[in-house]
Order: C-alpha cells, then structure tokens, then sequence
C-alpha cells in the first residue's frame, strides 16, 4: 500500500443506449480501467461504476423504429454494451442504466434543492415542431438545403458539401426527418437552470480556475466561458423537454421531462448508490461537500462542457460535493483520418472480439498512445501489428519462454534464491515509483516505453549470458539456474509493471509462477525457491496482417 490510505469513485462517461460500444469508446474506458487497476493494485479503495444512458429522443425514435418499447431497446442494449465491456476486460464495479429508481429519485430531489434554492426559472419559448408527428424536434431531426450552396439533405448547424455553418431556421425547404412534415414553429414553456446567476458565475469560475487542478487546456476553455467578474458567457440551461420524451418526469410540471443531459451525470451517483446498497457502504459519506473521498471523472473532450460546467453546478447548488477533477481525453482516429463506416474503420467491439482479436493487444497499444492531455490519438493498423508483435511479444512475452523451460526441466520448477540479488532486478525495481507515477498521472504511453527499456535490458542480459549455451555443459548447471531465475523475476516484475494494461496476461503469469495475485508492493518480494513453478504454457499470441483485412471488412 502507498503512504496514504485514498478512496476513490471513478467513472467513464455512461454510452448511450442506441448503439453499439466502438474502438473510439473503448480507448476511454481502457484509459479508465488502467488507472482504476493501477489504483486497486497500489492497495486504495476503489470505486468504478458506469451505466447506459438512456433517455432523450434519438432513443425513443429508435425503439419505435425497430418494433420495441424504450425500455424493451434499452435492455437488449444493455447485454450488448455489458458484454463488449466484459471482454474488453473493463472492470466496472457496477454497470447500471440511468432508467432506474435511484436516478429518478436522485434527479427529481437534486432538481427541486435547485428550485428551493431559487436557480430554476420557467420561460416560454418557440422551438421547432412536427405537426405531423405532433412532437418538438432537436436539431438533428431537421433537414434541408443548405442556406449557401444548395446542397439537398444537409442537417440544420452545418452543410456537409461546402462546409457552411448556420442555424436549422436558415435551411431552406426543411423537414423533419421523423415524418418529412415542414417543422412549424411552436411555443412552449421550458424550465431553464439559471447558470448565468452570480453565485454560479461567481462558485464556476472559482471552481474551474482555481479550485481544479484541470488540464490545462480544459482550464483555457472554460476561462472563455467563466470570464471575468461581469462578463461571463454563461447562458441559462435549458433542461426540460415536452413529452412525447423518454424520460423522467419533473416535479410539479406535467408533461414535462428532464432533458437526458440532466439525469445522465447525476446517473454516475445513482449507480453508485444501487452499488453501496448492496454492498453496505455508506453513500452520503461519499457525496457531502465535506468528504476525505474523491471523484474522478473519465471523458471525451466533447462532452468537457457538461462536466466542468453543468455537473459540478448541479452538485454544489444541490448540496452535494464536487468532482475531485474531470479528465478529458481526444478522439482516436484510425490510419490518420475520423472512423468512418465505408472504410470500415468504424471498428466495433464486438468484430473485434468476434474475428479472433485478442483485446489485451488493443488494450497494451492504446496504452503506448495515451497521455493526460486532450489530443487526438491515431491507431495506425501497420503500427499496431508492429507494436504487439515486435514489442508486447518480441520484448516481454518472449522472455519467459526464454527461461522458465530450462528451470523446470532441469531444477523441478525451483528458483536460485541468491539470483535475487542480481543488479539488473535492483535496476528494474528502482523504477518501481517512477512508473507508478506516471500510471497516476496517465502518462501511459510514458510508462509503458520505460517498462519497454527494461525489457530491453533483460533481453540483453539473456543474450549475453546465454543460457542455451552454459546448458551444453554439466558443469555449469548452477550457473545456469541462476540466469534463468534472474530472467524470470524480472518477467515477473515487469508483469507486475504491465498488469493494470494486461490483467488476463498477468493472471496467466502469477498461475504458471504460483504466486498470489500480486499488488504493486509485490516490488519488494521476489521468487523463492521454496515455491516451484508450473510448466510454461503459452500466454500470447501474435498478431497476423491477415487479421486487420478481416477486421475492416467486417466492419463495412
Ligand atoms: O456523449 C455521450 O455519449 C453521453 N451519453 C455521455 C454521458 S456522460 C454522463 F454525463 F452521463
Ligand atoms: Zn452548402
């Protein structure tokens, strides 16, 4: 365990419940689980939770396209995005759905702390309807030609022939894409968040800019938005919508819903509380402004807005604790261009798993690419294959292989317990805080290139000190246990190293070296001759060209 005893809550922005989990999701709930991993094998308690975001229109359009009721889409849904986590081996404490009784009780309470505390304001306003449909459309379900080149078909913020941005009022000729009516305009009363009042200007721009350690460029844009005391660009948040929605009713207010961007935040607590009720723990402990605990928040860049602005100004004005820090990653493109589905470059995860792909190959190669900042990250098909073969297995699976036959076919499993004070394993130890530092910030890529230097260094001490040559002569027998008993401790340390990247390998790994599942103070143990290993059996294999071709074409 490290010096101080922390409790954490972790999440990963809940997927909606209309699609299918893709490589672009999973680069975040990797970068999630391995921190999450990392922190449980640093002895600290920890809390992952997430679920499926239910609500909002674009899923109720869609359960009544495919023949089902919302809720019959949303738990087919469900298995799906459960199942894909599992085999990604993303360790959710609790996988949940924001359509349950604790979100709705949650977000009704939280909503009327936010009334009683005079920050809920109801305005009429026109919006778009289709009288057809008889419902209010968002901005996607409307249509038109472009205002600028004429361009048939284009959605109402932006031309995708000549790249104009406008408004859904300046289409021309616009339709709803639910019933193809001409949208009409119509009013209606919303209930609005009063974001722009002093006191959330006033608690926002200290909690952005002073308060969060933010990443830096998250800290930038939220500065744009907070300003300066008397010029902030904050704007009222409109969170009711008119039924027909999927949804949660608001208090006092018939026909009216909470917009899904409300209740899906406050989801990431309700999955939480239905974790502590059947686990014990206590839940308010966690969630009162005065907490020890922290909560930490795993997202996309484009969701930053919601989280920096909109959920800690829910939190606070209801009474409840803040986010410890938001962390925002950028968006994987694949062979340097956006995914896109006629490439096939669209990748889900389950043609991953279903064209033979292991997934701790993606999970070791979207770690080689992860850091804390917000850019873009490439998965570059060539480079991928490169990287699993010549790096995870090349440099470290091979190295077992290289040295457990040997020990077990000539020493009855058993280790040299004086090779455990071989410099190359003092070397490899001592870069034991180092790494763990750079897990904990989520420089991975960082850490996994440094775990790569030391097997670097272990593959040179193999070929230097060639055991399939001291094994020629009987009378180097001693000599030879202990070369390959210094390779296999540090296999074992480097294991370690790489376990919150490659759990199912790691518990491969402490099988064949019978040892407990290690923590990451298992930096100061070593193997004992007392403690025989098994034979080796195979724990990775490569990856072959062939594979990616099957991969897209499954996608198109
Ligand atoms: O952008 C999205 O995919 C949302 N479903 C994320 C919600 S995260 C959280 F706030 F619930
Ligand atoms: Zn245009």
């Amino acid at each position: 365990m490290s010096k101080t005893h922390r409790r954490l809550l972790v999440t990963s922005a809940l997927p909606y419940a209309n699609g299918q989990i893709h490589i672009g999701h999973l680069v975040e709930y990797i970068q999630t689980d391995i921190w999450v991993r990392f922190q449980r094998m640093r002895g600290h308690e920890v809390h992952y939770v997430g679920a499926d975001d239910t609500h909002g229109t674009p899923i109720m359009l869609r359960a009544e396209k495919e023949g089902l009721s919302p809720k019959e889409l949303i738990a087919k849904v469900w298995k799906e995005h459960k199942r894909d986590f599992d085999n990604f081996l993303i360790s959710f404490d609790n996988y949940y759905t924001t359509d349950s009784p604790e979100n709705e009780q949650l977000s009704q309470s939280i909503y009327l702390k936010l009334r009683d505390a005079g920050l809920i304001e109801m305005r009429s306003i026109e919006q778009a309807y289709d009288p057809v449909k008889e419902m209010f459309l968002p901005d996607r379900f409307i249509k038109g030609e472009c205002p600028k080149c004429g361009a048939k078909d284009q959605y109402g913020d932006s031309c995708e022939k000549c790249g104009a941005t406008y408004s859904p009022t300046d289409l021309k000729n616009p339709f709803s894409v639910v019933s193809g009516a001409t949208p009409i305009k119509k009013v209606s009363d919303h209930y609005f968040f009063k974001l722009s009042d002093p006191r959330c200007e006033t608690f926002l721009r200290e909690w952005t800019q002073i308060k969060t350690p933010l990443q830096p460029e998250a800290r930038n844009k939220m500065k744009e938005w907070v300003g300066q005391p008397g010029d902030s660009k904050l704007g009222d948040w409109d969170i009711s919508r008119d039924a027909p929605y999927f949804g949660f009713q608001i208090p006092d207010a018939p026909g009216k819903y909470f917009y899904v961007w409300l209740d899906a935040p406050i989801g990431y607590y309700a999955s939480f509380l239905n974790y502590c009720q059947t686990k014990g723990l206590n839940f308010e402990e966690w969630v009162t402004p005065n907490t020890t605990t922290e909560q930490y928040h795993f997202i996309g860049k484009d969701i930053l807005y919601f989280h920096t602005l909109f959920w800690p100004a829910t939190l606070h004005f209801a009474g409840y604790r803040t986010p410890s820090n938001v962390f925002a990653h950028g968006f994987l493109t694949v062979d340097g261009e956006k995914m896109s589905k006629s490439r096939g470059t669209l990748i889900s995860a389950n043609s991953v798993i279903e064209t033979g792909f292991n997934p701790e190959w993606f999970r070791y190669y979207f770690a080689t690419k992860l850091n804390d900042s917000m850019e873009d990250l490439d998965l570059n098909l060539q480079d991928f294959v490169a990287r699993v073969n010549s790096d995870l297995l090349g440099k470290y699976i091979n190295i077992a292989s290289r040295s457990a036959g040997f020990l077990v076919k000539r020493f009855d499993g058993m280790v040299s317990d004086e090779a455990m004070s071989n410099p190359l394993l003092t070397t490899i130890t001592s870069s034991s805080e180092k790494i763990a530092q750079l897990y904990e910030s989520r420089e991975y890529a960082k850490a996994l290139r440094l775990i790569m230097e030391l097997a670097d260094q272990v593959n040179a001490f193999v070929d230097e000190n060639k055991p399939w040559e001291i094994a020629k002569d009987s009378q180097r027998e001693a000599e030879l246990q202990k070369v390959c008993s210094v390779t296999l401790e540090a296999f074992r340390l480097l294991t370690l190293y790489l376990k919150p990247v490659l759990p199912a390998v790691a518990a491969g790994v402490e099988d064949f070296l019978s040892i407990p599942p290690m923590g990451w103070n298992d930096v100061k143990t070593t193997l004992s001759s007392t403690n025989p290993i098994k034979p080796y059996k195979h724990l990775m294999t490569r990856v072959e060209a062939p594979q990616i071709e099957a991969l897209l074409a499954a996608n198109l």
